[in-house]
């Protein structure tokens, strides 16, 4: 038999929650939310799975904060140096552009945004983040060095994932790599796992590995998959109950049913690009039955 002809995604531009602009994404396969305000994607859920972004009940949804859940896009530093204001940049704060967007007859959807010119970036850098929609969630963030100088910067999709239970997850893919932990202030170690547990506070920046991870959740019977291009960290973040009583926008309980495994590349993993030089980041997010 034949497979049954998609139908087309469709897009709806509207307003989201505190009134900012949102676009609603449906797919034969899938739902999305992406939210001008950080070029963030709030939402992404598979037909048939329970949503595999996690986003907090006491998020703010306003012009000055970033939004907590989803995938905040963290640019053009990570973490809060002392030279730098505020943490993980202003990216996440900034309404981006809407370019375009693209939706062919094979039923997915892609959204170009650009992050507007200001005072914070050199005149000639260009940022551009693509978020593409179909069964799985690619998001591709992209900067461009027109300017007549090296720019140097670390980038980093820090991703929620939702899990059933925390204490029913295990993540791969970083046996043997050496991490930076936070907790510590930032001591070096390498991690002898095959998986790593939760079982109190995780924030640890895992550098120079390309691998794929793979987030196990027995609770919800799934498996999600990071895999991307372009990253050479792989921070992996669980506040636990201390930080996340803490934290003004995010549940006392959240840190049960979320944990963050984002991709970029901080710390000695910055980039440095030359001029007329382009960088890509680049994740795909998917997920199957465990
Ligand atoms: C993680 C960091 O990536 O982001 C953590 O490793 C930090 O140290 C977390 O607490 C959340 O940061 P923020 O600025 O969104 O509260």
């Amino acid at each position: 038999m034949a497979n049954p002809i998609p139908q087309a995604g469709r897009v709806t531009f509207l307003d989201g929650r505190g009134e900012l602009p949102m676009l609603e994404i449906t797919t034969p396969w899938s739902s999305a939310e992406i939210y001008l305000h950080g070029a963030h994607v709030t939402h992404f859920q598979k037909s048939g799975e329970p949503p595999l972004l996690f986003m907090s009940q006491c998020s703010r949804f306003s012009p000055d904060a970033p939004i907590r859940g989803g995938i905040p896009i963290i640019f053009p530093w990570f973490g809060k140096p002392a030279d730098k204001p505020g943490q993980h940049g202003f990216a996440r704060v900034k309404v981006w552009e809407l370019k375009e967007i693209h939706s062919p007859a094979d039923g997915t959807v892609t959204v170009r945004l650009a992050l507007p010119g200001g005072a914070e970036l050199a005149a000639g850098i260009a940022v551009e983040y693509v978020v593409t929609v179909n069964s799985d969630l690619t998001a591709e963030f992209i900067v461009t060095n027109g300017s007549a100088a090296a720019f140097e910067f670390e980038n980093c999709l820090h991703t929620y994932f939702t899990v059933g239970d925390i204490g029913a997850v295990s993540v791969a893919g970083l046996k043997g790599v050496d991490y930076l932990n936070q907790p510590t202030a930032f001591s070096r170690h390498t991690d002898n796992d095959d998986v790593i547990r939760v079982a109190s506070e995780v924030d640890r920046a895992y550098l120079n590995t390309a691998h794929a991870v793979e987030i196990r959740d027995a609770s919800l019977r799934r498996v999600i998959r990071v895999e991307k291009e372009g990253s050479r960290s792989t921070v992996v973040w669980n506040p636990w109950i201390a930080k996340a009583k803490a934290m003004p926008d995010f549940g006392d309980e959240e840190y049960q049913t979320m944990i963050c495994v984002e991709s970029g590349n901080v710390a000695s993993d910055a980039i440095k690009l030359l001029p007329g030089e382009t960088s890509r980041l680049k994740v795909k997010l998917s997920s199957r039955p465990a």
